[in-house]
Parts: structure tokens; sequence; C-alpha cells
């Protein structure tokens, strides 16, 4: 019993850890226009607060997450860059991912961030992939909140 509460201790002790490594790039490079918390202008920036981890339920929300250039590009190591990912997706996002979803690692992190979306049109790409979460899988309507008033919406 006891060695298993100290295991238990152990591995949240590794996961509050863990969290704070990411929080501090996020706080660098992130929070000017995303806000400590995830939330500035919602119409502006999308919020990450309780909504990040939606993007979860489907591989390609989970890569576009990663893909997009001011993450890819973030000067930071895959390492340190999946660390950013689980303190996004997993604090500041509360309790919005899937159940199940599994921490990023570096090594997935490395290969997304090769394939950055410099492309594509970022808010279309964007509104698919939130019509689809918000029509299967429950997603908040908020999601919409990016885009109204810019992009001609
Ligand atoms: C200059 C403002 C700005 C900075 C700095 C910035 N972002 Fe963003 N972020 C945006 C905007 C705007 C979007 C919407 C998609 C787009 O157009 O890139 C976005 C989208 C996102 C998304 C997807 C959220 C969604 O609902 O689509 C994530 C995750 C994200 N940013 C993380 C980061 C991280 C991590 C950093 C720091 C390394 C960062 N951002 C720095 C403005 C910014």
């Amino acid at each position: 019993m006891r060695k298993a509460a100290a295991a238990l201790l152990m591995l949240a002790a590794a996961a509050a850890q863990a969290g704070e490594a990411g929080r501090r790039p996020y706080l660098m490079g992130c929070v000017g226009c995303h806000g400590e918390a995830g939330v500035t202008i919602s119409q502006k920036v999308p919020d990450l607060k309780d909504q990040i981890g939606y993007f979860l339920h489907l591989p390609e929300g989970r890569a576009y997450l990663v893909r997009l250039p001011n993450v890819a590009f973030a000067p930071i190591s895959d390492g340190e860059l999946a660390e950013m990912m689980n303190y996004m997706v997993f604090t500041l996002g509360g309790s919005s991912a899937p159940r199940d979803a599994k921490p990023y690692t570096a090594a997935e992190v490395g290969k997304l961030r090769k394939q950055p979306l410099t492309e594509v049109p970022l808010f279309q790409y964007r509104s698919e992939i939130v019509e689809r979460l918000i029509a299967d899988y429950q997603a908040p309507e908020a999601m919409r909140l990016y885009g109204q008033g810019l992009y001609g919406q």
C-alpha cells in the first residue's frame, strides 16, 4: 500500500515537473499572443484554455498543432517542444483532451515539425478540422470564435 502510494506520489511529481518544463518555453515565446492562461482576444488568437485538447481526437488535428509555423519553428529542441505541447494540451487545455490521449514525444514532434503548414491557408485548414470536432466530438462552438470579424467571416 505504502509503496503504491509512494510510486503515485513520484509519478505526480514527475508529471508536475514535466508541466513546469513545458511552461517555460511557452512563457518565453507564446504568452504575448496567447496569454498566460491560454486566452487573450478569442476572435484574433484562438483560445487554448479548455479547448486545445479537442484537436487530439483527429490525427490531423494532433499534427496541426505542431505543424503550425509558430510552433514548428519555435527555437527549442524536439524534447522541449514535446514538453511544451504537453503543457498546452494537458494543463492549459484542462479536460479538453480525449481521456486516452497519449502525450507527445520528442520523436513525434521532431517528425511533424519538418512538415510546417507554410503553404496552406491556415484559417481554412483550421476551420475544416474544427467543424469536424464540433460535429463529431462535442467540441464547444466557442472554437468558432477565432476569425469572426476577420477573413470576411
Ligand atoms: C504573433 C502572435 C502569436 C504568437 C507569438 C504565437 N501564436 Fe499561436 N496562434 C496565433 C494565431 C493567430 C493562431 C491561429 C492560427 C494561425 O493563423 O497561425 C495561433 C494558433 C495556435 C495554435 C492552434 C490553436 C487553434 O485552436 O487553432 C497553437 C497550439 C498555438 N498557436 C501555439 C503557439 C505556441 C506554442 C507559440 C509559441 C511558440 C505560439 N503559438 C506563438 C498567434 C500567435
